[in-house]
């Protein structure tokens, strides 16, 4: 039994594992507002917006960013894709859909631009376009005088398809929301439904919370987590769900037990150490991407081409590199920043290098019983550089067909601490330590470069399919390792780095 609030209204109801916000709503709510496209998170036809309370807590996100300790913030609604996002995860949340924005025959202004822009023509994508603009929207009455930033505003949208009316108008509607009457929702600025929202618990109301029985499993700790792992092995591990829900919706699987990740305390937290983070491994994009802006501003950049903003609202960096995806995109970039993992079973915590993880295609270093706690991230020594460049065959919300990241530091004229990783190019994210050495304490030059990519060619036999031949993915890299050499040779001219301008057709 699950308790929530949707659209302003109390909802107590049953769902198993497997159940869908999707499913949970278009079935037992009868809320067919929300339509389902691609089932796969692809397409945003089933976009909704989800608060949840707890999600605001400093202890949740960057601890640098200024927030008092332990005040409570406004709910922050965040887009998400019903359709593979897990039901039981509304416990405690308010989930807000189409049908919750008008008041009375006033529509609110994401409705009203999407009608006055001609936004919409055979309808199917417009409710997740509509709640996508609704979240936007939101975003921007925070900061009424700040005009709408572009990358916010594609972001916004990066992942929700139109196949009738084509962007532009679409893109209209979102500029001329605030022009309009700021018709609040019905259940908007409500102080008493606020307090109402906040004193549901995170934890499932009854029954499912029998740690023994199947179904789903939210421990609050590391220690619940371990023990809940030993009671239930088979039962998946899930966080964001935006890798684990396809095998739901595309491969057909049912659950009887799942383990939910996204309450136990110590991985849903950022510990700052003296010289790094540690970043709890069910912490999101979202909420990792502030730190990275900050300190690792090509990281950060990568994450815009990650997902779509419903992906970033839910996956976790965990996820990213427990599914061990050979294309997954964040461990070839932390291989380069020498991440170390910490993994959390029955005998205890170990440590090890991100590179020691990886053992081959989807096989890992993590025991039975084990999971990835957190993830160590080095703070950036001030003279070390960072490029992350992603290949993929769309610019939004594609998985990479290869991804190169760089990072190193000029001393002297020559190059220092060098790391070279590629995704998308092995069985497993790779380092490539050939290379490096290949540059290692050379100039920057043409000469250095040839060598590297000889090296480059030697070390690698990628893989040929959909999204890229062996041949393509041979050739792509080696031009990887020129873009590279080209950005350092601009640098020393002191011609700005043209990341953004690369990033252009990098795609
Ligand atoms: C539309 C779409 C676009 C996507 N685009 C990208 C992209 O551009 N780049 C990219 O890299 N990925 C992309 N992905 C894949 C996915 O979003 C990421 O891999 C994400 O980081 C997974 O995190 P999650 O929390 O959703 O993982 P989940 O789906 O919850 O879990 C993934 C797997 O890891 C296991 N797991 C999760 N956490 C842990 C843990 N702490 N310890 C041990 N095991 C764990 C789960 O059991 C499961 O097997 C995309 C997915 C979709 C649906
Ligand atoms: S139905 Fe396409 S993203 Fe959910
Ligand atoms: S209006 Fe038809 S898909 Fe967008």
């Amino acid at each position: 039994m699950i308790e929530f609030f949707l659209n302003g209204q109390p909802q107590r109801v049953a769902v198993t594992p497997d159940t869908s916000v999707l499913e949970l709503l278009r079935g037992p709510l009868g809320q067919c507002g929300t339509k389902e496209g691609c089932a796969s998170g692809d397409c945003g036809a089933c976009t909704v917006a989800i608060a949840h309370p707890q999600d605001g807590h400093p202890q949740d996100g960057h601890p640098q960013d200024g927030h008092p300790k332990g005040a409570p913030r406004a709910l922050a609604y965040r887009t998400a894709n019903a359709c593979i996002t897990p039901a039981h995860q509304l416990q405690g949340a308010h989930l807000i859909t189409v049908e919750g924005l008008a008041r009375g025959d006033a529509l609110h202004p994401a409705q009203a631009s999407m009608v006055a822009c001609h936004g919409s023509q055979c309808g199917f994508c417009t409710p997740g376009i509509v709640m996508s603009l609704f979240a936007l929207h939101e975003q921007q009455r925070k900061t009424p005088d700040a005009a709408l930033d572009p990358h916010r505003l594609e972001a916004s949208l990066d992942g929700n398809l139109c196949r009738c009316t084509g962007y532009r108008p679409i893109r209209d509607a979102a500029l001329s929301m605030g022009d309009r009457a700021d018709v609040r929702p019905p259940w908007a600025d409500d102080p008493a439904l606020e307090k109402q929202i906040r004193a549901l618990t995170r934890q499932p109301a009854e029954a499912d919370d029998d740690s023994s029985t199947p179904g789903y499993q939210t421990p609050a700790t590391l220690a619940e987590l371990i023990a809940t792992m030993q009671r239930h092995p088979e039962a998946p591990l899930v966080a964001g769900a935006t890798d684990l829900w396809l095998d739901v919706t595309q491969r057909l699987e049912r659950f009887d037990t799942l383990i939910d990740l996204r309450q136990v305390r110590e991985l849903r937290q950022i510990e700052e150490e003296a010289n790094g983070w540690w970043i709890g491994a069910a912490v999101t994009y979202r909420e990792w991407e502030p730190l990275l802006a900050e300190h690792y501003p090509a990281f950060a950049h990568l994450l815009t081409r990650l997902g779509s903003d419903q992906i970033r609202n839910r996956a976790t960096v965990g996820g990213n590199i427990a599914n061990a995806s050979p294309i997954g995109d964040t461990p070839p970039v932390l291989l380069t920043l020498d991440a170390r993992l910490r993994l959390a079973g029955p005998e205890g915590i170990r440590e090890l290098p991100l590179e020691s993880f990886f053992l081959d295609y989807k096989k890992t270093a993590l025991e039975p019983g084990e999971c990835v706690a957190a993830i160590y991230l080095p703070q950036p020594r001030a003279d070390h550089e960072l490029r992350v460049w992603k290949l993929s065959k769309r610019r939004e919300d594609d998985i990479s067909t290869l991804l190169g990241a760089f990072r190193w530091r000029l001393r002297d004229g020559v190059l220092a601490d060098v790391r070279v990783a590629f995704g998308g190019m092995a069985a497993t994210p790779l380092r490539l330590q050939a290379v490096e050495a290949a540059l290692e304490g050379q100039a920057p030059g043409e000469d250095a470069f040839e060598i590297a990519k000889q090296a480059l060619r030697d070390s690698l036999t990628p893989m040929s399919d959909a999204r890229g031949s062996r041949e393509y993915r041979l050739t792509a890299a080696v031009n990887l390792l020129e873009r590279w050499r080209l950005t350092l040779a601009r640098a020393d001219s002191n011609v700005p780095t043209p990341e953004v301008a690369l990033d252009a057709y990098a795609h």
